[in-house]
Order: structure tokens, then C-alpha cells, then sequence
């Protein structure tokens, strides 16, 4: 069981978390935003926090958080704050850029412990002496990852089921002077069905499926129930070698083991890590965000 943080990080900092809370700097901007395993006490007082915060996202809700629920509420401007910024991330000779912002479920755009998955896309394709390798990004949301792996040279196709969401990964596509992205707007598991169907191959999957999920004509996602079958399809798709590939799942409240045994099932021939993803803290009370699983061959 490896525990894996993304240590690259300038511009993010997870500063403080508690009463289901959080405390972080992404850039110039300091925000407060629900977290529902933040059981324990914070370590900085509640006038500290409201002193380094610029915007307060609070939940509707009043009950406790239940894992993978929907998040609604607003956010509370606490000082004079932008709608949306930006963010870079540097790793070697990468330099990315992203847009962020204040969305309505409290999300910025961005998940920070995804850079160490990040760094591993990086490097994995630019150790790759092939000059065309196409990697396939599911669930892609924003598309950091998609944006990282095109900056390493490869061919992109970005599937997620919100047009909110590919628009603003095209901003980041462009933010980063770059192009030729394939942006689909379908259910993952339907893309990956055809593209099976099609006979077409990967050197890269990249998977970060949340609990639960619609696809643009209503398809239920479900990951205790699709996960499997989505691995099955996706071990068809992905090139002997060179290939790598990447399972993150945050809110579903399984552990590693699970994703393991399931991909052991469809790659018997691999030896991933896996392990806990978690945001290091300036006050010490590290931050789990989810499991992770990856391989690269
Ligand atoms: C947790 S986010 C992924 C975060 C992303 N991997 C990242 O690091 O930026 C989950 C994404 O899954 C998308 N989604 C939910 N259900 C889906 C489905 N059935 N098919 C495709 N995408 C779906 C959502 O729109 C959202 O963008």
C-alpha cells in the first residue's frame, strides 16, 4: 500500500483542515471548502482562517456529508475576489496552465492531488521513443491530465458527459498554446464499448470515475456496479506495450484494494501501485483524497 502525494506543487497548498473543512492556496487566492473527512479539531483558529480566506464555500445541507452526495450551497466572499483565475504547475519541462473557479458545487476546476499522476503521464510519454502515441483520458472533466499528456507529445481523446466540463478543458487546451484534442461528449462506458467494437487501440488510459454519474442521454454511472466491466473493455483497448494506465477514485469510499483486484482480474501480467492519494499540510493533519492504481509497460 504506497502513499502517494503531489509534491511539485508551487502555487497549491493545503494550509489547514478540520470540522469538515479545508484551508487551501491555489495561487494568489486562499479558500475555504467542505470536506467530509476533516473529522478532527483544525489546528489554526477560526479567526485565522477567515483572515488568509478571500471566498467561503458553505453547504446547503446541514446534515452530515454523505460520501459522493452532491455538494450544494454558495460561495461567501470574504475579501474582493475574481470569478476565475489561473494556476501553473511545473514538472521538468513541463509548464501548465490552468483556469479556475468558483463553480456552484464548490468545485475550482482542479484536482491538486491529481499532479502526481500528472508527472507519471509526463514522464511515461516523453520516455517513450514512439512518436505517435494516442492515450485516452475518461471522465477527463477539466482536463489537466488531457492537457499534460498532449504536452508530451501524444494523441489525445478526451470523453466526459458535461459540456461545462469540455468546454473549459478546451480554455485549458488553449491556455497552454496547444490544439487537436478530441473532445468527445458521451458516457464513458458507451465510448469504450465501441471503441472495442472499432477495434481501436491505446498506449495510454487514464480513468478518474466518480460513485455515481449520467451520461449526456441519461446513461446511469455507477462505479461499484460499472467498474469491472469498464476495466474488462479498457484491458482490450490498451496496447501491450508501450502503455500505461491510471485509476484514480476519490468519494467512493472503496479502498486500493479494490481497484487492484479488479485490474488484476482483466491485466494479469502487471504489477501496479497502488495505494492512498492524500494533499500533504502546512499544519501537519495530511488529507486523504482517494485511491489510486497505475502501471505503466
Ligand atoms: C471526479 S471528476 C474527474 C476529475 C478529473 N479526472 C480530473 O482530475 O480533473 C468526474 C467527471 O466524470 C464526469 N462524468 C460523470 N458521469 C459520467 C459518464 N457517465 N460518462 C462520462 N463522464 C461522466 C463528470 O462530468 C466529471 O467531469
Amino acid at each position: 500500500m504506497n502513499l502517494l502525494h503531489p509534491s511539485s506543487w508551487k502555487n497549491y497548498e493545503l494550509l489547514d483542515s478540520g470540522n469538515f473543512e479545508k484551508l487551501e492556496r491555489f495561487g494568489k487566492v486562499t479558500l475555504i471548502r467542505p470536506e467530509p473527512q476533516a473529522i478532527w479539531e483544525p489546528v489554526l483558529s477560526e479567526s485565522e482562517w477567515i483572515k488568509q480566506a478571500y471566498a467561503h464555500f458553505t453547504r446547503e445541507q446541514k446534515d452530515h456529508y454523505r460520501f459522493g452526495e452532491e455538494v450544494k450551497g454558495g460561495w461567501n466572499k470574504l475579501k474582493p475576489t475574481q470569478d476565475h483565475w489561473q494556476i501553473e504547475y511545473q514538472y521538468q519541462t513541463l509548464n501548465l496552465n490552468l483556469r479556475l473557479a468558483l463553480t456552484g458545487f464548490g468545485h475550482v476546476g482542479l484536482f491538486p492531488e491529481q499532479g502526481s499522476n500528472w508527472n507519471f503521464i509526463y514522464d511515461t510519454i516523453t520516455s517513450w521513443k514512439t512518436k505517435k502515441s494516442r492515450v485516452l483520458n475518461l471522465f477527463a472533466y477539466t482536463g489537466a491530465a488531457s492537457v499534460v499528456a498532449r504536452a508530451a507529445g501524444a494523441e489525445v481523446t478526451h470523453v466526459d458527459a458535461s459540456r461545462p466540463g469540455l468546454n473549459w478543458a478546451n480554455q485549458n487546451m488553449q491556455l497552454n498554446q496547444l490544439s487537436d484534442i478530441r473532445w468527445v461528449y458521451e458516457d464513458a462506458l458507451k465510448f469504450v464499448k465501441r471503441e472495442v467494437k472499432r477495434g481501436n487501440k491505446y498506449n495510454g488510459i487514464i480513468m478518474d470515475p466518480p460513485p455515481y454519474g449520467r451520461g449526456p442521454e441519461g446513461e446511469k454511472w455507477t462505479l461499484q456496479e460499472k467498474l469491472n466491466e469498464l476495466i474488462q473493455l479498457s484491458s482490450q483497448l490498451l496496447e501491450p506495450t508501450p502503455s500505461f494506465f491510471i485509476l484514480s477514485m476519490y468519494a467512493a469510499g472503496l479502498s486500493s484494494l479494490v481497484g487492484l483486484n479488479v485490474v488484476r482480474t482483466h491485466f494479469p501480467h502487471v504489477a501496479p501501485t497502488s495505494g492512498e492519494l492524500f494533499l500533504k499540510s502546512k499544519t501537519g493533519r495530511d488529507l486523504p483524497m482517494g485511491t489510486f492504481l497505475r502501471f505503466n509497460r
